[in-house]
C-alpha cells in the first residue's frame, strides 16, 4: 500500500468534564454540579489553616522533619483539589522553612478540574484577599495545563524540586485504588475535602475511607471539614481513631483522626 493510502492513526483525546462554575460578586466560585461553595472569601484561608493544616500538625511537622538527620518525603493526600487553596496554603507554610532537606509530595484527586481561565479568575480573588499567595498562584498557573486530556495525572514541582504536586484527574475512589495497587506511596496526612456529604455522597463512601486507610500507616493523620456521624463512623470502621473537635466560626465541629499503632 502506498503511503498516500495508509490510513492515518487517529489521536483520540478524552476531554475531561470540567468544573461548572457560576460566580458571586465577591469573586467566589460556586459549583453548579454540587450546588456548594469551594471556599469563602470571609475566612477561607484561616479555614484551611484551622481545618486541614493544624489538625495534621503542619507546619510543625515540616520543622520536625527538617531537624531530623535523615532526609525524607512527607506525603499529603487530598480528596478534592478544587481551587488548590489547601495546596497553596500548605506550600506557603513549607516555603517558610529556611532550607528544607526533605521533600513534600502533595497528591490530590479532582473529578471536575477547573479550567486554566477559571483558575486565573479565582486567583485574582485570592490575591486581593491573601496577597501572600499571589506569587504561588502565578507559579501554579504557569504549570497548569490548558486542557486536561486523556492524561490521568498532572505533575509539577516547586522550589528546587522539593515540593511536588500530583493531581489525579478522575473519581477519588477510583484514582486512589489505582494508586494503592501501584504500591508507590503511603501517606503521612490526609485532607478530606469533598463538599457537604448531603451534596456529594461519593466523596464520603466506605469504599473511599477503606482505600485511604490502605494508603496510610501508623501515625498517619487526617482531618475533615464535615463532622457528619456516618463519616465519623465510616472512618472508624476503616481503622482510624477519630474525634470531633470544635470548628471555626459558624462551623460547630470538624473531624480529626489518626492511624493507630496496631498491637497484635
Ligand atoms: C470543597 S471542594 C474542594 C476545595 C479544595 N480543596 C480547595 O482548596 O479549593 C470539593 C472538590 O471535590 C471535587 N469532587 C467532587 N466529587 C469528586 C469525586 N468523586 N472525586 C474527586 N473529586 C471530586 C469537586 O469537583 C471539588 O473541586
Amino acid at each position: 500500500m502506498s503511503n498516500k493510502l495508509t490510513p492515518k492513526k487517529k489521536e483520540i483525546y478524552i476531554i475531561y468534564p470540567q468544573a461548572q462554575i457560576s460566580w458571586l460578586n465577591s469573586g467566589e466560585p460556586f459549583s453548579e454540579q454540587f450546588q456548594d461553595f469551594y471556599f469563602s472569601t470571609d475566612g477561607g484561608y484561616q479555614e484551611t489553616e484551622y481545618v486541614f493544616l493544624k489538625p495534621n500538625q503542619f507546619p510543625e511537622r515540616f520543622y520536625l522533619q527538617h531537624n531530623s538527620s535523615s532526609a525524607a518525603t512527607i506525603s499529603i493526600g487530598e480528596t478534592g483539589f478544587g481551587t488548590g487553596l489547601n495546596f497553596l496554603v500548605t506550600l506557603y507554610y513549607w516555603l517558610q522553612i529556611p532550607t528544607a532537606k526533605h521533600t513534600v509530595h502533595f497528591i490530590s484527586t479532582e473529578k471536575y478540574p477547573f479550567t486554566k481561565i477559571q483558575l486565573q479568575k479565582v486567583y485574582q480573588t485570592f490575591s486581593s484577599h491573601w496577597p501572600q499567595l499571589t506569587e504561588l498562584c502565578e507559579l501554579l498557573l504557569s504549570f497548569y495545563p490548558d486542557v486536561f486530556n486523556n492524561k490521568r495525572t498532572f505533575t509539577c514541582q516547586f522550589a528546587h524540586d522539593n515540593f511536588k504536586l500530583t493531581l489525579l484527574t478522575g473519581d477519588a475512589c477510583e484514582q486512589l485504588n489505582i494508586l494503592a495497587a501501584s504500591k508507590t506511596v503511603i501517606f503521612d496526612a490526609w485532607y478530606l475535602d469533598g463538599f457537604a456529604p448531603s451534596k456529594n455522597a461519593d466523596m464520603w463512601s466506605q469504599k473511599l475511607f477503606n482505600v485511604i486507610y490502605k494508603l496510610s500507616k501508623t501515625g498517619t493523620t487526617l482531618s475533615s471539614f464535615t463532622a457528619a456521624g456516618f463519616v465519623r463512623r465510616g472512618l472508624i470502621e476503616s481503622g482510624f481513631r477519630i474525634k470531633k473537635i470544635p470548628g471555626l466560626g459558624k462551623k460547630r465541629e470538624i473531624l480529626t483522626g489518626f492511624y493507630p499503632l496496631n498491637i497484635a
